[in-house]
């Protein structure tokens, strides 16, 4: 198996490590357009080989797009990473263009390629992404629900003083401070639902913590956060080489489903070889399907701003 992942700062590099670590692939390719950073991520993770004990190859590149030939997956977190204050949405303008010129280099040396994107404004480039290449929709995911879910987890965890691991809680809807919505009444702590737990206080805050986990590390980091997003992007790396079938929140598009059409966005998938193989209709109240709606809205509203650029 091989992957690449490109770009090679925070995110992407510890995406790789992790993907490393874990043998998911034989062969890693790690590419970025500034001149020596993945050769010397690459070569740096290399010499931790030993020490960790895994044996996939690693091979940096800069912008070397002959060296990602015929991998099997590929992440692409290229573009730049919001500053304290910014919102994802506001880096449209720049990444728009870097996430469109590597999706199409990607496939011309990675024709079967399954792609994942981390990149933000994580919704738009998705869809960006799968307009620029044509791709079938399965080949295309968006990584956002399952860092998003994740944080859910952890946000739960702090207050019901639990493994992350025992919870089971989902974020569907858009990547955004303000679009994601995190299903508390779906979550449970080993099948006991976490409503029953937490006074309606506490779960307010869960949700609204997990809305602004990533600007809340943004504030605290100077810079967007790395190690949660990396190793989501692993994790979705693993079920699909290893046809795991783990259900994820991810970004995908929309031909009907949750009542939408023409988008991208958060919901729950089967993550397989294929790709991103089903969509699993939990079936939301009134409140949560108008909330995925406004997401959906303002989702559209920023694919909108692509038309412009
Ligand atoms: C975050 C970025 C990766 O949420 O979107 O940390």
């Amino acid at each position: 198996m091989k992957v690449t992942v490109v770009g090679a700062g925070a995110v992407g590099a510890t995406c790789a490590d992790n993907i490393a670590r874990r043998e998911l692939a034989h062969e890693l390719v790690l590419l970025d357009i500034k001149e020596g950073l993945a050769e010397g991520k690459a070569q740096d993770m290399m010499q931790t080989a030993q020490l960790l004990g895994f044996d996939t190859k690693i091979v940096g590149s800069t912008n070397d797009y002959s060296k990602t030939a015929g991998s099997d997956v590929v992440v692409i977190t290229s573009g730049i990473p919001r500053k304290p204050g910014m919102t994802r949405e506001e880096l449209i303008g720049t990444n728009a263009g870097i996430v469109k010129t590597v999706a199409t280099s990607i496939l011309e040396h990675s024709p079967d390629a399954i792609i994942i994107v981390i990149s933000n404004p994580m919704d738009t480039m998705t869809y960006l992404a799968l307009q620029a290449t044509g791709l079938p929709k399965h080949r295309i995911i968006g990584m956002g629900g399952t860092l998003d879910s994740s944080r859910f987890r952890y946000q739960l965890s702090q207050h019901l003083g639990c493994s992350p691991g025992d919870l089971n809680a989902l974020v569907v809807g858009g990547h955004g401070d303000t679009t994601m919505i995190p299903l508390i009444n779906h979550a449970t702590w080993n099948s006991i639902p976490v409503t029953s737990l937490l006074s309606a206080e506490q779960q307010e805050k869960v949700v609204a913590d997990t809305m602004v986990g990533g600007a809340t590390l943004t504030k605290l980091i100077g810079t967007s956060a790395w190690y949660a997003p990396g190793a989501a992007g692993a994790m979705l790396v693993e079920s699909i080489l290893r046809d795991e079938k783990k259900l994820q929140t991810c970004c995908v598009k929309l031909d009907g489903e949750y009542g939408q059409s023409d988008i991208c966005l958060g919901v729950p998938v089967v993550i397989g070889r294929k790709g991103w193989e089903k969509i699993v209709d939990i079936k939301l109240s009134d409140d949560e399907q108008a909330a995925f709606n406004k997401s959906a809205d303002a989702v559209r509203n920023m694919n909108d701003v692509l038309k412009t650029l």
